[in-house]
């Protein structure tokens, strides 16, 4: 039997986001984000076409929700502040209800011992903002400061662990290479330049936080570890080394050590597409760094030496002009999300973080399995047996044990996510949660059984097998 401990105060909880969970209600003052809009224009492009105005009803259900946090194990839980509710044109007015409703969410998360962490920013681009460009203007980056301070105002005597952004990655690669956010281009001059000013804006976030507030900051990165087909082949280990400067070191650089990665700035310069910013912009971003990681973990990146020599595709430049995707034989998925499932990843993360990153200190912000018709697994009880999610958890657990007893400085463990929610186009596709959300019933909750282990996990701050 092997018993694995955590150390002391270590944050068991989950994550979310306001526009995955909230829903949008009658009178509640919420404006439209790019998610609204982009539903609106084209519903065939969401999961049997469900789009998020309901979404899993937080905004009715959050008490009962935080009650169910507590018999799930939380001491703490990770959600956003979603900037169309309390800003609905972005600048400008503040809508008084969603004050109402985030400052009675945050009490009630500290009147049942749950520690808020409070993202900024999780995909949702007020649709006003994205008339004037979105995160390709300056504009977007003033408002979005605006929407930080005044959250810091508003929220920040309470919440003590703030985030700028949920993997900002996503919205240069979804919106500006791979198409699956709005506004659905492909533009790699374009994604770099959305990804600056994100790296931007959170350094900016991050200095009006430290002259006015006493918490601590950071952001949210997908650390996707990459590998090399054949780790004794010069040309793959180049690949890999590549795309992971593109997909990882892109943020993990300028928000730990205040630069960007020399080899990526190498491919842009060559390529003819630094982003437009100021010598001021570099000095922010190089004073202003985070105070803590972040880390979401769900699948590893294989990579091989291009088959082709390096050529531009279809006259657009693409990440992957540089290296080629490598299916490894007899790797172990996730079929429903098509995601490799590598538990040792999460080691691999701990342990690159802890060497090339001063050991900053850190927690597993999200990881977790997303299933579809979790109601095959319904027991006589109406539970579902969903013991998969709990070898998941396990799985990853004991090479995060692993890591933190060599010395990786890592504080917690979320899994994604606390309820069944709205996964952007998948919808209710697959199901993540720890409690089941029936959508026919006004969104009507039932813990699982991962629910159950995760309230002994917590309870025992470990576990063992
Ligand atoms: C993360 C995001 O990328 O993964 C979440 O922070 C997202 O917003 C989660 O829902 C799971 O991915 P997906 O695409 O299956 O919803």
């Amino acid at each position: 039997m092997t018993v694995y401990r955590f150390p002391k105060d270590f944050f068991w909880g989950s994550a979310s986001s306001g526009p995955q969970t909230e829903g949008r209600f009658n009178n509640d003052g919420k404006g439209d984000n790019i998610w609204d809009y982009w539903y609106r224009q084209e519903p065939d492009k969401f999961f049997n076409q469900v789009g998020p105005d309901k979404a899993s009803y937080g905004y009715i259900h959050y008490k009962e929700d935080i009650q169910l946090m507590k018999k799930t194990g939380h001491n703490s839980f990770r959600t956003s502040i979603q900037w169309s509710r309390l800003i609905p044109d972005g600048v400008g007015s503040i809508n008084q209800k969603a004050v109402a409703f985030y400052n009675d969410f945050i009490d009630e998360l500290i009147a049942n011992g749950i520690e808020p962490f409070i993202n900024l920013y999780h995909f949702d681009m007020p649709v006003a903002l994205q008339e004037e460009g979105g995160w390709l203007s300056r504009k977007t980056i003033d408002a979005y400061v605006y929407f930080a301070q005044t959250c810091f105002q508003l929220f920040g005597d309470r919440v003590k662990y703030w985030f700028t952004h949920n993997e900002p990655i996503v919205p240069a690669e979804g919106g500006y290479l791979y198409q699956f956010h709005y506004p659905n281009e492909q533009n790699l001059k374009h994604a770099v330049q959305v990804a600056f000013n994100e790296a931007l804006a959170s350094a900016r976030a991050i200095e009006k936080y430290h002259q006015t507030q006493d918490g601590k900051i950071g952001i949210i990165l997908n650390v996707t570890p990459t590998y090399p087909r054949d780790k004794n082949n010069p040309e793959d280990v180049k690949a890999a080394s590549i795309a992971d400067a593109f997909f990882n070191r892109s943020f993990l650089d300028p928000a730990i050590k205040g630069q960007f990665p020399k080899d990526l700035v190498t491919i842009i310069k060559e390529l003819d597409m630094i982003p437009h910013h100021t010598a001021a912009d570099l000095e922010v971003i190089s004073k202003n760094t985070i105070d803590f990681l972040g880390v979401n973990y769900y699948q590893p990146r294989r990579v091989q030496a291009k088959e082709k020599a390096i050529g531009k595709t279809a006259n657009q430049p693409m990440p992957e002009d540089y290296f080629d995707y490598y299916d490894m034989p007899g790797k172990k998925m996730n079929p429903y999300r098509g995601w490799e499932i590598y538990e040792k990843g999460i080691y691999d993360i701990m342990i690159t973080i802890r060497d090339d990153y001063g050991n900053i200190p850190c927690f597993i912000s999200e990881n977790g399995m997303g299933v579809e018709g979790e109601e095959r697994y319904v027991n006589k009880d109406g539970q579902i047996e969903d013991d998969y999610r709990i070898e998941f958890i396990k799985g990853h657990l004991r090479y995060l044990h692993q890591a933190i007893e060599e010395g990786a400085n890592c504080l917690g463990y979320h899994l994604w996510t606390f309820m069944d929610n709205w996964s952007w186009t998948n919808a209710y596709k697959n199901r993540y949660g720890l409690i089941a959300v029936n959508l026919d019933k006004q969104g009507e909750r039932t813990i699982k059984k991962s629910g159950y282990f995760f309230k002994e996990l917590s309870k025992y701050n470990g576990f063992e097998d």
